[in-house]
């Protein structure tokens, strides 16, 4: 046997013997003042709740910011319910999660779908995945499928809350734990903190997370327009990746 096949014979072994790593082992790690944090996060979710009673809203993806949040609002025992936008695009994990979330939440769990009509009418027009085509067609489907589901998801409320953090991307790098620049007001009670914080809360208390984070996918949208990231992306590399870095987002937190 020649010393090259035994080299890659020894390397195939060790991937097959290698344990494999969880999200939480790979990204567990509180940052300095996580505590501090933390106190603040569940202080401005208690006043979100005081300050807008039911006409506040949590909009949560099911990502693992939201789901950390959606986790907060449950051990605080604060009435706010919370909306997933369920664009009929998801991920199969992201559907079984969703489940698990309706089933273990006691702050309600309401689901938006887009207008059925509308959708039947898109997809016979454009095709089913037009995403692809051009940002015109990309962002004519998440407006089909998210902005007009939104909307009425937003519809009456004075107040939502949503998983956003600075670190994510550079567009999201001044977001403030309450935005008060438009009319309804934004709470964003993980801001300041790391991948490393939101993984050290799932970890240290046990929250059910999606399972694709642990197949490198750190930012989930829909299933065309995300894939899994490889070693030195950005954390928002994954998702639409064949646009450029300023259309990257689907409308849901661009200022109007
Ligand atoms: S996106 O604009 O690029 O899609 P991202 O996935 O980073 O946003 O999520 C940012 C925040 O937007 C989430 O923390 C959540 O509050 C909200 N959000 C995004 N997608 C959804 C969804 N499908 N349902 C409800 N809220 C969502
Ligand atoms: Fe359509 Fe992709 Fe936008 Fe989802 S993220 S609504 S599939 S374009």
């Amino acid at each position: 046997m020649n010393e090259e096949l035994n080299i890659s014979m020894d390397i195939t072994s060790i991937m097959n013997n290698a344990v494999k790593l969880s999200a939480i082992d790979l990204n567990a790690k509180a940052s300095d003042g996580f505590a501090q944090k933390l106190a603040q996060a569940q202080a401005t979710l208690r006043q979100a709740s005081a300050e807008h009673g039911d006409k506040v809203t949590f909009a949560c993806s099911l990502g693992a910011e939201d789901m950390v949040v959606a986790h907060l609002i449950n051990s605080l025992g604060l009435n706010i319910g919370m909306f997933v936008l369920e664009t009929g695009k998801l991920h199969t994990q992201t559907l079984q999660l969703l489940e698990q979330l309706k089933a273990s939440s006691q702050a309600p769990v309401t689901v938006y779908i887009p207008n059925n009509e509308a959708v039947v009418e898109f997809v016979k027009r454009e095709g089913e995945e037009p995403m692809y085509k051009s940002i015109e067609l990309r962002k004519a489907c998440c407006q089909v499928r998210k902005m007009e589901p939104l909307g009425r998801a937003l519809h009456g409320k004075t107040a939502w809350i949503t998983g956003l953090r600075r670190e994510q991307s550079g567009a999201r790098a001044e977001v403030p734990l309450v935005d008060t620049s438009e009319s309804r007001v934004k709470f964003n009670p993980l801001a300041d903190w790391t991948w490393g914080d939101v993984w050290h809360y799932i970890g240290t208390n046990k929250v059910a997370y999606n399972q694709l984070h642990d197949e490198f996918f750190p930012s989930i949208g829909c299933a065309p327009c995300t894939r899994a990231i490889s070693l030195g992306e950005d954390f928002r590399a994954g998702r639409w990746w064949w646009e450029n870095e300023a259309a990257k987002e689907c409308g849901l937190h661009v200022k109007g």
